[in-house]
């Protein structure tokens, strides 16, 4: 938490509802994709005027590679469109681009263009706008717990010595601090597979409204809601760390 213990640092948003959004219009679903851009910029704007650090989005989870690959491509290449229109000016508003995820799963093009936004942007000191692509939750903490195996392989590490802290720090974005806040859209009430292990102690909002028409009215009415919350992570004090 921030200064302000009232602010999330971190808000994660599980962008849903775009199916639905599309199919309420007679449209394909592809278009509902199309009208998240919107709802992205709002989310952005939002968090930087209420100085919200790190915003991740969840863009694409390893399940959703299971959708028709029509579907895959259209998201992949609306994920390189959205860098190439957005970059100058996320850029000038000190935004840094990042990522979390399996990223090696991407195809080339938009996994260059991730890259290239992600340089660029890398000295910015405003929010962190953080795209979680090609990510799971239990991947990521497989991955984790694959590189301490092997680090334990090597008598770099004893299984004595594990802690939490060993298993965060090897997470892909070990320095982003853990979501405070998560909302999801569209009325379902999961987290499916997003920041497990960071979401232990977070803030859960769910709202109705589908993603394409989640405008920054809705993004502080769930910073209002999450300022009226009293969070103890289960005791006085989060620090545990064994
Ligand atoms: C959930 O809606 C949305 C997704 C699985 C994909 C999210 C993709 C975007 C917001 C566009 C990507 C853009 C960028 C810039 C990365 P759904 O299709 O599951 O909707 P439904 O539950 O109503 O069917």
């Amino acid at each position: 938490m921030g200064l302000d213990e009232s602010l999330p640092a971190h808000v994660g948003i599980i962008m849903d509802g775009n199916g639905r959004w599309a199919r309420k219009r007679g449209l394909l679903r592809i278009e509902g994709h199309r009208a998240a851009e919107r709802s992205i910029h709002e989310a952005v704007e939002g968090c930087g005027e209420r100085s919200v650090g790190y915003l991740t989005l969840y863009a694409f989870s390893t399940e959703n590679w299971k959708r028709p690959s029509a579907e895959v491509s259209f998201i992949m290449k609306l994920l390189s469109r959205f860098l190439e229109r957005n970059v100058d000016d996320l850029d000038q508003n000190g935004v840094r681009i990042r990522a979390t995820g399996r990223l090696d799963d991407l195809p080339e093009g938009p996994r260059r263009d991730l890259e290239r936004a992600m340089k660029r942007t890398a000295a910015n000191d405003g929010l962190h706008l953080i795209l979680a692509l090609s990510y799971g939750g239990r991947s990521e903490i497989l991955d984790a717990v694959r590189r301490i195996a092997s680090e334990v392989s090597r008598d770099e590490l004893s299984p004595s010595e594990l802690t939490m802290g060993t298993i965060s720090s090897r997470l892909y974005l070990p320095d982003v601090p853990d979501p405070d806040l998560i909302i999801r859209t569209s009325g379902e009430m999961r987290l499916s597979n997003f920041l497990l292990w960071q979401s232990a102690y977070s803030e859960l909002y769910f709202t109705d409204v589908l993603w394409p028409d989640f405008r920054k009215e809705h993004l502080f009415e769930a910073l209002d809601d999450y300022a009226g919350r009293s969070r103890r992570f289960g005791s006085l004090s989060r620090d545990s760390d064994n």
